[in-house]
This record gives structure tokens, C-alpha cells and sequence, in this order.
């Protein structure tokens, strides 16, 4: 078992994914701010994870504060704007914060600053439930819409499938979005082997998608990120299936950067490519990816490879962390709710109703 984060007693706790699959350390910690540093840095990870380390954060944030009720708004403001700014485009993260600041202005007038505070608990905890109950459905109905839109491969043999980046336990807390999908699906005797690429520069995919399926035993190889077009042309992938960070309302889907080069790669072969996303991961707020906040991150991310220089220090460096797949190289997106294929505009906004 994996155990991506926990709270108990008024404690987070995180596997440090830096480190892995190298070294599994486990850390523990009371603070908020240290629970910030975490997300910023990539100790926790993965758009649902952040979504629920933030809740979590927020309680921190509380647990550590001891003033009066009078002075509790300025603090909790601070607070949320503090999480709020360690990572821009999982939208995951925002719909925790969102979720606190409803809970405060429905209560804090009525309720004494306890009440609250044991509101906004039940919340975080209730976001960490959720996100685990989303993976088993988003690995049911994912399942299901492979099983049809491949049907006559499946016939005759099992299938490769390409991912990228890391959507596993890792990123969830749950088994995962695209690799919960694939985990099911090899399960129940349709995959043959699993594709991971690299996801340059801080290698999700070659670290941590790869650990997590190596303790599963799913049969896997790890390629370079420019590999993939190539390995279709061979015929070596049957179809992707990746995560996202944030998805508009007309399907177009944030994802780690390379994710396009894939799905525009996928369409040219004729390859379906699929998203895996709960609900929380879509911003029905926006209309097209183009609005999508997209991090940039230090340029010695790219100019070092695990602390070992690779490029001299002045090199100039573009660093987007996530880039946007447009919704019609899309096959169809995996939800907690419904498998949603094509006509995205009309079919996301139905999820909310
Ligand atoms: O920068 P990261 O590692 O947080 O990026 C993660 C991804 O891009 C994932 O594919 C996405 O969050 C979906 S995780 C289920």
C-alpha cells in the first residue's frame, strides 16, 4: 500500500515524491507553511493530492491560530491567499480553498471560532474521501469505454497503452485518474503493457509511475518523451490515457507539458487519447484553455538533472510546467461521474447540474 498522505491528530503526513523511487521518506509536520513549501516544491503532488493537501493546509493554518474571533478574518484571508499562491493551474487546489471560504462566510458570524474550525475539518477530510471514492469510479467507467471503443483489438490481442506524467496513488491518495484507469484495466486482462514517458524535467514518469507499477507487477517500459510518435508509427501503442490539471468548459485540458505533443501525435495515428479527471478538475468557469494559468517554474529545473549541471548557468530557459491539449485531439474525458466522449461544450456542463 501506498500511502500518499494522511491526517491524524492535527498532523500531515506525506511521502517526499522528490525522492523517490530512490528513497521513501515519510514526513510529518504540523505547519502550514512547511505544508506550502511541500506543494511548491513537488513533495506532494499530482492535481487531486494538491487539492487535498490544501484542505489539509488550511487546517494547519487554523490549528496553529490563537487569536481572537475579531482579528480570525484578516488570518484566515492571509491564510488562503498563502495556499492559494503555491501553485497556479491545478484547479484542485482552488476548489479546496473555495470550498473553506464558503464554509466560513456561511458561518463564521453564527458559529463560534470551534464550530468552524470543526466545519472546515470535516471538509478537508471529506475532500480526501471524495477524491478516493472518484478514482473507483473514474477506473469503472474508464474501463468500460476502453473495452468498447476498442472492442475489435481487443479481439484478437491485449493492449499497449501510453501515459505520461504521474496519476497514480501518487497523485490522488486513491488509485488514481489515468493509471487507477489502466490498473483496472490490467486487472481485468486488457492490457498487455504500460508506457511511461519520461515527463521531463522532473520526471513523473520515469520515477514515480514506473514505482508505482513495478509494486503492482503491471508489465511497463519507460520511454523518452519524444518517443511516443515514433513507437505509434511502429504500431507500438494502442491508445493514451493521461491526467489533467485543470479542463475547460469546452474540453480543451491542462496537463503536464509534453501531454500535447502526445495527443497531437495520437491523433494523426488515428490512436484514441483519453483524459481521467474527477469533476474537481474542471473549471466549468472558463472557455477554452487559452484562460488555463499555466506554471513556470525555475529554469535550473531544466539546466540541472538532480542537482548535477547539465547547462551552464546563463543559459536561457523556457520552464511551463503544464501545457493544453486541445479539446478535439481528444478522444473523450473519464470522469467520476460520466465517461464524456466528444461534444464537450454541451456534455461537461450537464456534470455540474
Ligand atoms: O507537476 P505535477 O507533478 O503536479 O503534475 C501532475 C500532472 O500533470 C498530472 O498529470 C495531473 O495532475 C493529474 S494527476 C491525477
Amino acid at each position: 500500500m501506498i500511502d500518499a498522505i494522511s491526517f491524524e491528530n492535527g498532523t500531515l503526513g506525506y511521502l517526499d515524491q522528490r525522492f523517490l523511487p530512490l528513497k521513501e521518506e515519510y514526513v510529518k509536520t504540523v505547519s502550514h507553511r512547511e505544508a506550502i513549501e511541500a506543494i511548491k516544491t513537488l513533495a506532494v503532488r499530482g492535481a487531486p493530492l494538491i487539492g487535498v493537501a490544501a484542505g489539509y493546509t488550511v487546517i494547519l493554518g487554523l490549528n496553529s491560530y490563537s487569536g481572537s474571533k475579531e482579528d480570525f478574518p484578516a488570518y484566515f484571508n492571509r491564510l488562503i491567499a498563502d495556499v492559494e499562491a503555491s501553485r497556479p493551474t491545478a484547479v484542485n487546489l482552488f476548489f479546496a480553498t473555495a470550498r473553506m471560504k464558503e464554509i466560513f462566510e456561511r458561518r463564521f458570524e453564527s458559529s463560534s471560532l470551534e464550530e468552524l474550525f470543526r466545519d472546515m475539518r470535516e471538509a478537508a477530510r471529506k475532500i480526501h474521501d471524495n477524491e478516493i471514492e472518484n478514482c473507483e469510479n473514474m477506473a469503472r467507467l474508464g474501463v468500460e469505454l476502453i473495452r468498447e471503443d476498442l472492442a475489435e483489438t481487443l479481439e484478437t490481442r491485449k493492449l499497449t497503452v501510453l501515459t505520461h506524467c504521474n496519476t497514480g496513488t501518487l497523485a490522488t491518495g486513491g488509485s488514481g485518474t489515468a493509471l487507477g484507469v489502466i490498473k483496472q484495466a490490467w486487472r481485468e486482462g486488457l492490457i498487455e503493457k504500460v508506457i511511461t514517458a519520461e515527463s521531463r524535467p522532473l520526471l513523473q514518469g520515469l520515477r514515480l509511475t514506473a514505482w508505482e507499477l513495478e509494486k503492482e507487477n503491471i508489465p511497463f517500459f519507460s520511454i523518452s518523451d519524444s518517443s511516443s510518435a515514433f513507437l505509434m508509427q511502429k504500431g507500438m501503442i494502442d491508445f493514451g490515457i493521461v491526467g489533467a490539471d485543470r479542463i475547460a468548459a469546452n474540453g480543451d485540458t491542462a496537463n503536464k507539458i509534453g501531454t500535447c505533443a502526445h495527443a497531437i501525435s495520437a491523433y494523426h495515428h488515428n490512436l484514441p487519447f483519453y483524459i481521467a479527471a474527477p469533476v474537481s478538475t474542471i473549471d466549468i468557469t472558463i472557455g477554452d484553455g487559452t484562460e488555463i494559468p499555466i506554471e513556470e517554474r525555475d529554469a535550473d529545473e531544466l539546466r540541472t538533472i538532480f542537482g548535477t549541471r547539465v547547462a551552464t548557468p546563463t543559459t536561457p530557459v523556457i520552464n511551463y510546467a503544464f501545457d493544453v491539449t486541445p479539446g478535439t485531439f481528444i478522444r473523450g474525458i473519464v470522469t467520476d461521474k460520466k465517461a464524456v466522449v466528444g461534444n464537450y461544450e454541451e456534455e461537461l456542463k450537464k456534470l455540474f447540474c
